[in-house]
């Protein structure tokens, strides 16, 4: 039996693998992507199919292939699909070694959690496949485990690994329990310690113990887990002919926050050669994980910030008063006054993007030198940007926040209300107990009388606040 069926990966959706953040990126360094609205996408070990079942339901023009050799998963995808009746999307029960020409070519192509968990001769496979089946201009989404931050985690790894191999075959939820249990023994016995051990393996107790078993499984336990340096994650799809343009997490390798003489002596050091750089910062962060974009041309190897002219923006943060301030309490600071006003108005509309040209207009006053007057905007907000305070995009939101008479969730939304509903922006969404009671309701035939008789006991004031927090968590089609 295939392990992923004895125990399948967590149902989850990862907003970073979206055809528009891949493709905001991809603009930002240069690189002109396929435009999303009507794209081929394509997700390789896609579980159950979450993740590209809430993409297609974003990009309802767009044609979404996944595939997943565990039968348990596609069949309990397809069902969902079936369910909320998604007709731009087909999940196959299909071992990736066996995609050949007849499947096409797709302007996006995503593999999140699978280049690390096959043998080594499939991460071959698995790169060609991208290289044949990737448009001129597309994009793909690899995430990998990396050195050195998994060297530590191997501490962990081993010792539960050895420990079930002292033991007779058991299915799988009781390595997970046997693992758990050897881990915290050997914690609880060093309990008085205080070294780097002692700590690391406090910690990972502490992590590994809360949880989901399935991702303890697949990632501790499992035979296949190939770690590698990022060096040779470079070499290896350079043999593939493939380019690599930036990671998810590229702020990191752009030194935000790094005092001016490291970025300088970095710069100095590794001004020819930009993936050494890239990997003394990963032995600096101790990083376990990347998330790379990759292609089939030359990209930049630094940010244009004159392509946030051509991207819509938004944010969602707070202002009181006269300041502004971050979620994590610091007051931030505007070099141009433009950019103050163009954060509010932004702010004031939010989740709702607004083109950058648009924005311009809206915040500008009047100005002898409006093209310098916009170039300040533009780099102030790419600098926002690089500090998770504001978000860029390539295309206007695929939600509204109007409420109609008669509103609509998305059929996604409604269907997957627990835990939590998944949104437009492919993410988990913690609502209030009667948002999520409205929810199921919001099929475009109910209004507000409708949906207050079925309520019996709520308010009108409390409905529309409901409705109001179902937009502003960008659930709403229509
Ligand atoms: C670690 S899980 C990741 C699942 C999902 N992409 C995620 O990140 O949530 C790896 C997935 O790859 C699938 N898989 C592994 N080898 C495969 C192969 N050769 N062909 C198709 N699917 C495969 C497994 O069934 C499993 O669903």
């Amino acid at each position: 039996m295939n392990i992923y069926d004895e125990i399948p990966y967590p149902s989850l959706v990862y907003t970073d693998t979206h055809p528009n953040k891949l493709a905001t990126l991809a603009t930002l360094f240069g690189i002109k992507p396929p435009t999303i609205n009507n794209c081929r996408i394509l997700e390789l070990g896609c579980g159950d199919g979450t993740n590209l079942i809430a993409i297609a339901q974003s990009l309802p023009q767009a044609t979404c292939i996944g595939i997943d050799f565990s039968a348990t998963q596609i069949t309990s995808g397809q069902k969902l699909i079936e369910t909320i009746q998604l007709d731009n999307i087909a999940l196959q029960q299909l071992d990736f070694t066996a995609v050949d020409e007849s499947q096409g070519k797709f302007d996006y192509i995503i593999a999140h959690g699978i280049y690390s968990w096959v043998p080594l001769t499939m991460q071959d496979t698995m790169l060609n496949l991208i290289k044949k089946h990737l448009t001129s201009n597309g994009i793909a989404y690899i995430s990998y485990n990396i050195y050195p931050g998994w060297h530590t985690e191997n501490v962990v790894r081993d010792m539960m690994k050895y420990h079930l191999q002292q033991l007779p075959p058991l299915p799988a939820k009781d390595n997970v329990a046997q693992a758990k249990g050897i881990l915290q023994f050997i914690t609880n016995l060093r309990q008085s310690g205080n070294d780097s051990f002692d700590v690391l393996l406090k910690e990972k107790s502490q992590q590994l113990q809360t949880v989901d078993d399935s991702y303890l499984y697949h990632d501790f336990l499992e035979q296949e887990n190939h770690p590698v340096y990022f060096h040779q994650f470079i070499t290896h799809i350079g043999q593939h002919d493939l380019t690599y343009i930036t990671d998810i997490e590229f702020r990191h390798y752009l030194m935000v926050n790094f005092p001016p003489q490291v970025v300088e002596t970095m710069q100095e050091l590794f001004q020819d050669d930009f993936f050494k750089q890239e990997q003394y910062l990963d032995f600096f962060y101790h990083r376990t994980l990347r998330r790379s974009l990759l292609c089939q041309q030359t990209a930049k190897r630094t940010v244009d910030w004159q392509k946030l002219l051509d991207c819509y923006v938004a944010t969602d943060l707070k202002i009181e008063g006269e300041n502004i301030t971050t979620s994590t309490g610091e007051i931030l600071e505007f070099q141009h006054p433009i950019t103050k006003i163009a954060i509010r108005y932004l702010s004031e509309i939010y989740p709702q993007r607004l083109a950058f040209k648009e924005l311009f207009k809206r915040s500008k006053r009047p100005a002898k030198n409006l093209s310098a007057l916009r170039n300040n905007l533009a780099q102030e907000l790419l600098q926002l940007y690089y500090l998770e305070i504001i978000e860029l995009h390539v295309e206007p939101a695929p939600f509204t926040t109007k409420i109609e008479k008669f509103p609509t969730a998305s059929p996604l939304a409604r269907q997957s209300i627990s835990p939590h509903p998944i949104n437009l922006h492919c993410e988990f969404v913690e609502l209030s107990d009667i948002a999520k009671k409205i929810l199921p309701y919001l099929n475009g035939k109910n209004d507000k009388s409708e949906l207050l008789k079925m309520l019996g006991d709520v308010t009108k004031s409390r409905l529309n606040d409901a409705l109001l927090e179902i937009a502003r968590n960008a659930l709403l089609i229509k």
